[in-house]
């Protein structure tokens, strides 16, 4: 079985569809779901969706780019909802600074508050950190994430980058963008990455996998992900679907038998 670490379920491209499309998943070898909360409003829908279907589970919290809506009353709501039974993580929360806005320090303030709000509920992180490597290593250095783990959602950084989030004791997601052929920075990152450090992940509708780059990705084309990982682990598709189950296990805190 194959654990999906990462996916938008809530999000508009799965409008139409969306009910057959997951109830379809457990039969093409899906065997969980987190499906991750990112602005108010998602971590409601993924509330919705976890309760729904039981190979669903949430990460809950607001993406950086989200951040400029927050106020104590919605932080409020959160912790709250943070204490749902099928909530694994507080998610996905970090510093991307691709974009211009919110400004930095929102971004720092809530980022900041969510590793606090995780280190309380004891629960583990899951990070979203484009273009902000080192300032995202310093607030969780400064806020001791090592204490709560978590992961590194869609990896973008170099080697050099994973040994530090690894010597924080952090997992790895990889998804969609290792089967691009230019990818040849996350390729040697991911040659790097001890295999037990590393769980998969779609971020769908985003990032789908060659050879379907540029449609609407589900979680269903993590083999293709799957595969390109065995290719450069040297190991077989079978191992990297195994082992990645008991890493994404380990990480949400979950029992590995399903
Ligand atoms: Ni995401």
């Amino acid at each position: 079985m194959i654990f999906e670490t990462h996916a938008h379920y809530d999000d508009e491209a799965f409008r139409e569809d969306r009910d057959k499309l997951l109830k379809a998943l457990p039969e093409k070898g899906i065997g969980r779901v987190v499906n991750v909360g990112a602005s108010p409003e998602s971590c409601q829908t993924t509330i919705e969706l976890m309760e729904a279907y039981d190979f669903v589970y949430g990460a809950l919290g607001i993406h950086p780019s989200e951040t400029a809506v927050l106020d104590e009353a919605l932080f409020s709501r959160l912790r709250e909802q943070c204490r749902h039974a099928k909530c694994v993580a507080v998610g996905e929360i970090g510093l991307d600074y691709y974009w211009q806005e919110p400004e930095r320090a929102i971004q720092k303030k809530w980022f900041t508050r969510q590793l606090q709000l995780a280190k309380e509920l004891r629960l583990p992180i899951v990070i979203h950190s484009r273009d902000a490597a080192m300032d995202t290593i310093e607030i969780m250095k400064a806020e001791h994430a090592e204490e709560t783990g978590g992961v590194i959602h869609c990896f973008s950084y170099t080697k050099e980058t994973a040994e530090i989030f690894l010597k924080m004791g952090f997992y790895i997601g990889v998804g969609g963008v290792v089967t691009f052929k230019n990818a040849k920075k996350l390729k040697e990152a991911v040659e790097y990455i001890p295999m037990e450090r590393i769980v998969v992940e779609t971020d769908s509708p985003y990032l789908a996998p060659e050879p379907n780059r540029g449609k609407r990705n589900d979680s269903s084309k993590l083999s293709f992900v799957i595969n390109e990982i065995a290719r450069i682990k040297q190991i077989s598709p079978r191992q990297v679907e195994e082992l990645t189950w008991q890493n994404a296990c380990k990480l949400y805190q979950m029992e590995e038998v399903y």
